[in-house]
């Protein structure tokens, strides 16, 4: 029903994972597999309803619908059992957006912000430009997974004002656990830290999993909890930059939103807001057909590495499309292996060492593509390595 094998031309399309690879990686003919959107067309139920609006022939100024918000709502409950009010949300074009927002509106200069690398890099710079402090409460590698240093959180949350939250976890793959999410919400409501949950994954999470909201843990976290929700990832549609923020504490959202206005950042855009309401609407089936499609991709690179190229090991996927892949076992350095991964191999991973601490001796693939391409790449790291 839905096509995911078939191949679309995105060279040319001033797509950033395409356009971008002579600029990144010094070789425009890498094969990408790194920045995280997907390949995948779109469902065909948000392009039509882009292209039906597209055919009205003006683009003025919009406002968010009552269709949107109740599309959002719905996804929400559907598929989080999440229920929250329409005047919770509050509209962001991208995450890293919020999280400069939340930083600037829930901490001081030099205050201490908390983040689990190795993480998604712009988490380090929302705190390192905005003046504040970073804390690392860095996770542990053991047993081919990842887990939380709670000891560590604890001392680290005395000092901290906030912290930022991978849930599920890019790039580890992680889909935290009731038990996980449980701890960290106490630790944070005994000290007085607010946590900014972001979600983005939250829709992306392989078959046998399932994502748990932060604030559904816990009654009380909902009061200290900016959660960071978006189309972008789950339809692939993050070129259009409409997010959904919600927070339920009227004094965080106020601040929240007083620091959004100003820099004018109150206005979405029409072509996300229909996108929006669309897949909210109806690509259920889609995302359901698409998470199988992934698994298979992640359990492809898994037996490759096993059984043709056990210099590799996959890290246990349980959400993302982005496969965190240990190379250790090379001996090679990260920027041996990355000068290999390039120039040999013609493939465009990202390096684990931009994902901070922990983040050396990895690298991330995107998997977020036809299976004819994933197969390719291992193909490549098997002549090369
Ligand atoms: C954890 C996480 N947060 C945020 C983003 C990006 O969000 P946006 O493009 O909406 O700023 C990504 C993209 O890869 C991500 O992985």
């Amino acid at each position: 029903m839905y096509n995911f094998d078939k191949k679309v031309e995105r060279a040319g399309t001033a797509s950033v994972k395409f356009d971008l690879r002579e600029e990144i990686f010094g070789n425009p003919d890498v094969l990408p597999m790194w920045v995280a959107d997907m390949d995948f067309e779109t469902p065909e139920c948000i392009r039509k309803a882009v292209m039906e609006r597209a055919t009205h022939p003006v683009y003025g100024y919009s406002i968010m619908t009552d269709g949107y918000f109740e599309a959002f709502k719905g996804w929400l409950k559907r598929r989080h059992n999440r229920e929250i009010q329409k005047e919770w949300i509050v509209f962001s074009p991208g995450i890293v957006t919020a999280i400069n927002a939340a930083v600037l509106s829930f901490t001081e200069p030099d205050d201490s912000v908390v983040v689990q690398p190795p993480v998604y890099f712009p988490f380090f710079d929302s705190v390192k430009n905005n003046g504040r402090k970073l804390l690392y409460n860095q996770l542990i590698y053991s047993g081919n997974t990842y887990k939380i240093d709670f000891d560590d959180l604890e001392q680290k949350a005395k000092e901290a004002k906030l912290m930022l939250l991978s849930s599920p976890h890019n790039p580890v793959s992680r889909c935290w656990n009731l038990d996980e999410l449980k701890r960290i919400g106490e630790i944070c409501l005994e000290n007085d830290v607010i946590i900014l949950s972001d979600e983005i994954h939250a829709d992306l999470v392989l078959p046998g999993y399932k994502h748990i909201p932060l604030t559904s843990v816990l009654p009380e976290l909902e009061e200290i909890t900016i959660t960071c929700m978006a189309p972008s990832k789950t339809f692939n549609v993050a070129g259009l930059f409409t997010s959904q923020i919600i927070i339920k504490n009227e004094v965080l959202r106020e601040k929240f939103k007083k620091t959004m206005d100003t820099f004018h950042l109150i206005h979405g855009n029409i072509f996300g807001m229909i996108a929006s309401e669309a897949g909210y609407t109806h690509g259920d089936a889609w995302l359901d057909a698409l998470m199988q499609y992934i698994k298979e991709n992640f359990e492809l690179v898994d037996r490759f590495f096993k059984n043709e190229l056990p210099v590799f090991t996959l890290v246990k996927p349980e959400a993302t499309f982005l496969a965190w892949i240990d190379y250790t076992k090379t001996g090679l350095s990260q920027k041996e292996i990355e000068k290999k991964l390039i120039e040999s191999a013609q493939l465009g991973l990202n390096p684990g060492r931009i994902f901070g601490p922990g983040g050396s001796g990895f690298m991330r693939m995107n998997l977020g593509t036809p299976r004819s391409n994933v197969l390719e790449a291992l193909h490549r790291l098997k002549k090369v390595f």
